[in-house]
Parts: C-alpha cells; structure tokens; sequence
C-alpha cells in the first residue's frame, strides 16, 4: 500500500515538473506565461522582420439553387422579406475559391462567412467572412474580410482586418468584380484581388 502510494506520488511530482517547465517556456505561440497580464515585447523578439505585400488573384464561385448550394439563407425578417433587397436577410457560405474563373480548375480556399442585405434601396450587403487557404506556405491560414458589397457595382473593396497563421497582424483590401452571372444554373462567378501587408 504505501509502495502503491509513494509510487503514485512521486510520478505527481514528476507531472507537475514536467508541467511547470513545460509551460514556464511556451514562447510567445503558447498560451501559458511566466510574467503576470501584460508584458512590451519588440517586433524582433517574435521573430517578425520585414513587412510585405502578397498579392492574390483568385475566383469565387457562388451557387444558389441546386442540390449543392454554396450558401443558404440563415435568418430573415418577415416585413421586409418583400422587399426587392431582401434588406435583413441573411446567407452562410462555404464558398469555393479556385485558381482561374473555370470551377474545376484548382481549388485554392475557401470563404467562409455570413454576409447579409445591408441596404433598403440596392443590391449590397455586409460581408463577414474568412478566407482560409489550402495552397503550400499560405495552407490553413486566414484572412478575415469585413465590408459592404454593392454586388451590381463594377468594382467593390472591402477590409482585410487581420488574419492567422502566416498572416498574423495582416491588413489590407479586396476588390472584387463579377466575372460572369448565368442566372439560369445561379452561378456567379466574382474575381478577387487582394492585397495584405503582413510579416
Ligand atoms: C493542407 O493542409 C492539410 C491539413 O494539414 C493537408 O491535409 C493538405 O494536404 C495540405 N494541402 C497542401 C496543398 O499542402
């Protein structure tokens, strides 16, 4: 009993060790610190050198209707569903994002997001969204986009707001532009331009 017993303390204390300087040295991508609430760090000490600019061009596939629409209606508001903007109503997506305006061309990312009529007088909407990319050193990261979209203007910017993975601090714009509209497979196709300043 006492064997049993010291056995299975002394494998705490070992446990606790190994947890104690395990977190005492998660760097700045843990989410254990040894230093209390805040701290001043320069860019250098997080391995940040030099910001850049990358430049994507990439097209959005949306598909409404259909046994495999890219995004559905989520909430609406009854008195205004009559309207001709829908104004309220709001679409999740899960967008396909390839690398020429054919569908079948090579898969690049994804928006994923909610975007919503904003206006009571034109087609535009609040766009939330993430696009998340599955191409070599930029696979798994994100940027997250906010903006208005007036979808029948020639050319719409919306923010990049930040972003993850190798995108950490980013910022930056999207321009988009509708590639081509066939209203009868409800297949729009909008080309994306998006430039980010990020490390
Ligand atoms: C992207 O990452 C996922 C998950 O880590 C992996 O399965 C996939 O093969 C990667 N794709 C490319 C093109 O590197």
């Amino acid at each position: 009993m006492a064997r049993i017993l010291s056995k299975s303390i002394s494998s705490q204390i070992i446990f606790i060790t190994f947890f104690f300087f395990s977190s005492s040295s998660a760097g700045v991508n843990g989410a254990s610190h040894n230093f209390r609430f805040s701290r001043i760090l320069l860019p250098q000490e997080m391995g940040l050198k030099q910001e850049k600019i990358t430049h994507f061009h990439f097209y959005f596939h949306e598909i409404v209707g259909g046994s495999n629409p890219t995004s559905e209606i989520v909430a609406g508001a009854d008195p205004t569903d009559i309207m001709t903007t829908k104004f309220g109503t709001v679409r999740m997506m899960d967008i396909p994002l390839t690398e020429t305006p054919d569908l079948t061309s090579k898969l690049v990312g994804r928006s994923q997001g909610i975007y919503a009529s904003s206006s009571q007088s034109e087609a535009s909407y609040l766009m939330a969204l993430d696009f998340v990319f599955m191409e070599g050193k930029h696979n798994g990261s994100t940027l997250s986009i906010l903006g208005r979209n007036p979808i029948f203007s020639g050319l719409r910017e919306m923010s990049v707001v930040g972003g993850s993975g190798v995108f950490r601090f980013a910022r930056g714009y999207a321009q988009a532009k509708t590639h081509s509209l066939d209203p009868k497979a409800g297949h729009a196709i909008v080309e994306y331009n998006v430039f980010v300043i990020h490390y």
